[in-house]
């Protein structure tokens, strides 16, 4: 593998030093991203020079990893998969939701991928060429699909095993989820996200947002993953909501989103770990008027889940209220959880009718609300 990345320069043809946003290989930075103001209309014309600055961006990865992994491909993707790499690198499963709203291993574009490289292919479009016709090439998806899962799966593993490209990766991200809001948060189904997140005795969504502003309260997304993004977009409205992960990548991501739909003032992320003792936590103590774990439970162990009782505790204030969404491999794990949170003085039910089993993983999921009692 090269030392310093390179790519082909098409005019001089000859390498020259990879440019990369935080100048990894080079010492250099290429173009800026485009200016903006906090509230700025998206208008087309705007949402272009975004996609042309990820686009840009995207293609200066995607010669990264044709280089080093020495594999052309790379440089025929779709932009898009870079972003798609880059959660899988850093975020993992967590990222489900966005990596199948971009859909690389769908595209077309990925799978006609292949065919390009293929010198079959390029001798026959040469003779296309040649004969001043127009040529089509159906897609084997079955045959490509195997070939691109595995590149980006080489993809992932080279960008995990490079961190300092992380937070330049987990910025190109928020651009790209910011760039194509259409194609990737406009499919997210985000009515039915914001009543799973938000919502306390059966007011929901946007009721439930506008009670706690009415309140003057503040909202804490706990392991908020890379998913905070769709209702951040989506609220025109909105609390403060501070929202923790342990991961950095998360964190990044969600912030320097913030930024670009300038709400960075509402939507605070922090690296805040649940499970660590809470007079350690970044939250505002006693500051926070709901909070929410969706998915987070699973990923803890049973050992520390009375930290996390008594991390809830600190951050909420007296009567603020809490929910979790999550699945256990058995009933008794969902009770253990229930009796601790009883315990640290919360009161806390589960709803009967929340309680099913998931097929995929065999887990079953359970929703608990409660509320804090002093
Ligand atoms: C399955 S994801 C759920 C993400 C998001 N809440 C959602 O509903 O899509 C679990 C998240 O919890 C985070 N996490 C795991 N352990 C944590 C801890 N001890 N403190 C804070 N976050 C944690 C992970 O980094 C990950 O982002």
């Amino acid at each position: 593998m090269a030392q310093c990345a390179v790519r082909f320069d098409i005019s001089s043809r000859q390498y020259v030093p990879l440019m990369t946003r935080s100048g990894v290989g080079t010492g250099r930075k290429v173009m800026p991203p485009p200016s903006l103001r906090p509230g700025d209309v998206l208008t087309p014309k705007k949402i272009g020079t975004y996609r042309g600055y990820y686009n840009a961006q995207a293609a200066n990865y995607q010669e990264l990893l044709a280089t080093e992994l020495e594999q052309e491909v790379f440089t025929h993707f779709a932009p898009a998969t870079i972003a798609d790499i880059a959660y899988n690198a850093y975020a993992g499963h967590e990222s489900g939701i966005s990596t199948r709203l971009i859909g690389s291993e769908e595209d077309e574009q990925n799978h006609m991928a292949f065919i390009k490289i293929n010198p079959t292919y390029k001798e026959a479009m040469e003779m296309v060429q040649q004969l001043g016709l127009k040529g089509n090439v159906a897609i084997n998806t079955a045959a490509t699909h195997e070939l691109l899962c595995e590149q980006m799966d080489r993809a992932a593993d080279y960008f995990a095993q490079r961190p300092e490209l992380m937070a330049d990766l987990a910025h190109l991200c928020a651009y790209q989820a910011f760039a194509f809001l259409d194609r990737t948060i406009g499919r997210a189904g985000f009515k039915e996200m914001l009543g799973t997140r938000f919502s306390h005795h059966g007011v929901q969504g946007e009721a439930f947002i506008k009670e706690i502003i009415k309140q003057g309260g503040t909202i804490a997304d706990l392991g908020m993953g890379t998913s905070a993004l769709f209702y951040m977009y989506y609220l025109q409205k909105s609390p403060v909501v501070y929202m923790t992960d342990v991961s950095q990548f998360n964190v990044s991501l969600s912030q320097r989103f913030a930024e670009l739909i300038g709400r960075s003032e509402t939507y605070r992320a922090i690296i805040d770990d649940l499970t660590a003792p809470c007079s350690r936590s970044a939250l505002p103590a006693h500051g926070i008027s709901h909070a929410f774990l969706r998915g987070v439970m699973h990923h803890i162990d049973d050992a520390s889940f009375p930290n996390v009782c008594d991390y809830l505790f600190h951050i909420l204030r007296p009567r603020g209220t809490f929910r979790v969404i999550d699945g256990f491999k058995t009933e008794g794990n969902i009770q253990g959880l229930l009796d601790l949170l009883r315990q640290r003085g919360f009161s806390a039910t589960i709803d009967p009718a929340t309680v099913k089993t998931e097929n995929e993983e065999h887990r079953i999921m359970f929703e608990i609300e409660g509320q804090k009692q002093i």
